[in-house]
């Protein structure tokens, strides 16, 4: 692919190629995934794990939710801040959890505030994606909600010990790229898994 695609157009493009995978392809990919999330030595530590529910073609983490449930960790969905706009807050998920749709067509918990954990008392965040390089480098659907997310975090942890959360990009194969145009505003991955592969970017410290 050429580098000088414009971050729209590499948007346009892979979404095409994610939607276009096989429900059989989709099905072997979450199972992929499922082995190298749950083999994760970060993962088998944490306690507090944030997740989104896949659409648009999305690599599908559902089966590691039940993982989770299972091994008694907390799981938490983004939710659009009903206020702050372009932020996102996080919210606890159990299986009898309430669901509504957002304003982006995406069904997430309906906002209860004793449902809430600060995005930086969690431990990791699996995020959705739409690009990657090897670099650790993420393209978003375009909202920069992950973005801030990372940066208030980044902010409010400054001058005290914790790092969290540590995020992990999450993808198919097919949506890597070979260097993605960044922005300075882009925070990159600690880490970017898919059913084959697990990137390290080394230049993040975690
Ligand atoms: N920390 C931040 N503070 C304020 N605005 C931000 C911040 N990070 C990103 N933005 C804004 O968000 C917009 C979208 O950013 P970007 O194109 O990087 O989205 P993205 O990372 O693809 O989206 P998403 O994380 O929602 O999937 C940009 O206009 C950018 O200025
Ligand atoms: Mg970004």
């Amino acid at each position: 692919m050429s580098n000088s695609l414009k971050r729209s157009e590499i948007r346009k493009l892979i979404r095409q190629r994610r939607c276009a995978l096989s429900s059989s392809q989709q099905e072997l990919a979450s199972q992929n995934l499922l082995s190298k999330l749950t083999t994760h030595p970060k993962i088998q530590q944490a306690q507090n794990i944030a997740i989104y529910l896949a659409r648009d073609g999305e690599l599908n983490g559902e089966t590691f939710i039940h993982w989770c449930w299972k091994n008694n960790k907390n799981v938490y969905l983004p939710v659009i801040h009903p206020f702050s706009k372009g932020h996102l807050l996080f919210l606890k998920f159990q299986a009898q959890t309430k669901m509504k749709m957002s304003s982006f067509g995406i069904n997430e918990p309906k906002l209860d505030i004793r449902l809430i954990r600060p995005a930086n008392r969690i431990d990791i965040i699996l995020t959705p994606l739409v690009a990657f390089d090897a670099l650790g480098n993420r393209l978003g659907m375009g909202g920069g909600f992950y973005d801030r997310t990372l940066a208030n975090c980044q902010q409010a942890n400054k001058n005290t010990q914790n790092t969290n959360p540590y995020p992990i990009g999450i993808a198919h194969d097919c949506q890597q790229v070979e260097q993605l145009p960044i922005k300075h505003w882009d925070i990159p991955l600690a880490e970017i898994i898919t059913p084959t592969q697990i990137i390290l970017n080394d230049s993040v410290s975690y």
